[in-house]
């Protein structure tokens, strides 16, 4: 089971990259958690930079990371009341492609209090609904030593949903 992780925050000192960080430290046996700063390498969206006929490189290894994965579980802040521009540039570039149509997707805030982040992860639940992405989680988590029991469950939770997804598509 891989399990991709995508950091909406670009900045090195990033308290959802330390979130993602505990994710790949307390994932069980057999669930690999993989991380890849794909995002940051991506050029602004333009339709017309594939229409011309390349796919940039950092474009392909982006779409990559996701579909070479049975999951992908995004931490990313709220900006703005909203998701931040990165990543929707990120899924900006799958729209097309489809690397996570019907993905199985945890997302979180790494949040000091729980009331925080929540309209950033609404709104990029909304833009994942557009890709028609499985939303299996969805809710902040308070980057305190509780972190690591509510990330015990979101990964059990997106494992989970992820076996049953193969198991559908096997039928
Ligand atoms: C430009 C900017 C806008 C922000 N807008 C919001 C916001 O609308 N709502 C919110 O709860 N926090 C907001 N924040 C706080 C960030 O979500 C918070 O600092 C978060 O921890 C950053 O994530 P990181 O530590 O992973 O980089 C904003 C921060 C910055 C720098």
């Amino acid at each position: 089971m891989r399990i991709a992780t995508v950091c909406g925050s670009l900045q090195t000192r990033s308290r959802n990259r330390a979130l993602l960080e505990r994710a790949a430290a307390v994932a069980p046996a057999g669930v690999e958690v993989v991380a890849d700063d794909a995002l940051a390498a991506l050029p602004l969206f333009n339709p017309d930079i594939e229409d011309e006929g390349a796919t940039p490189a950092a474009v392909a290894r982006w779409r990559r990371h996701l579909s070479e994965s049975d999951a992908v579980l995004i931490a990313c802040p709220e900006y703005g009341h909203s998701l931040p521009g990165a990543l929707k540039n990120g899924i900006d570039w799958v729209i097309g492609s489809g690397e996570l149509n019907r993905k199985v997707v945890a997302i979180t805030a790494a949040v000091l209090h729980p009331s925080r982040g929540l309209r950033g992860l609404a709104a990029l639940s909304d833009t994942l609904h557009a890709v028609d992405a499985q939303i299996v989680w969805r809710d902040s988590i308070v980057a305190d030593a509780g972190a690591d029991a509510a990330l015990v469950d979101l990964l059990a939770r997106l494992a989970e949903a992820a076996a049953e997804a193969r198991a559908r598509a096997a039928e």
